[in-house]
């Protein structure tokens, strides 16, 4: 198996730990789509922007709840290029699990 796959899996294992009840898998779809082109979304991988964060890192500087609250009031922090994202809170309750599944993972 590939490193990139196994990765994969093993974010997935932790990820339907994690959370029962959010769904990790859409939180990450959510993430790759409106974010993705700039951030690393994964457990593994650069993100294509360097300047921006990898989102398995922003655990070192906040909690993925800190995080809850700001795409709850669409506000992420108003960096540059960055979209304005409104998120339901079915969907913030996704994001969260998958980025507490990230942050779980060992690192590469
Ligand atoms: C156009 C590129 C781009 C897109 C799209 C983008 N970001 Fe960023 N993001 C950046 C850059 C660049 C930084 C680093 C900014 C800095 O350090 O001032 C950053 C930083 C961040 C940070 C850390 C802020 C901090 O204070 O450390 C968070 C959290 C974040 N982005 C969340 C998101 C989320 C969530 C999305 C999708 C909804 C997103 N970003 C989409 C470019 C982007």
């Amino acid at each position: 198996m590939r490193p990139a796959v196994a990765a994969i899996c093993l974010a997935w294992m932790l990820a339907a730990n994690a959370a029962a009840a959010a769904d990790a898998e859409k939180g990450r779809l959510f993430l790759q789509e409106r974010c993705g082109g700039c951030h690393a979304t994964d457990a593994t991988g650069d993100s294509p922007l360097p300047a921006a964060p990898a989102f398995r890192q922003l655990g070192e500087r906040y909690s993925p709840e800190t995080l809850e609250e700001s795409l709850a009031e669409g506000i992420v922090t108003g960096h540059p290029g960055m979209p304005e994202v409104v998120a339901t809170p079915e969907e913030i309750d996704d994001i969260v699990a998958w980025l507490n599944a990230v942050q779980a993972a060992p690192k590469p």
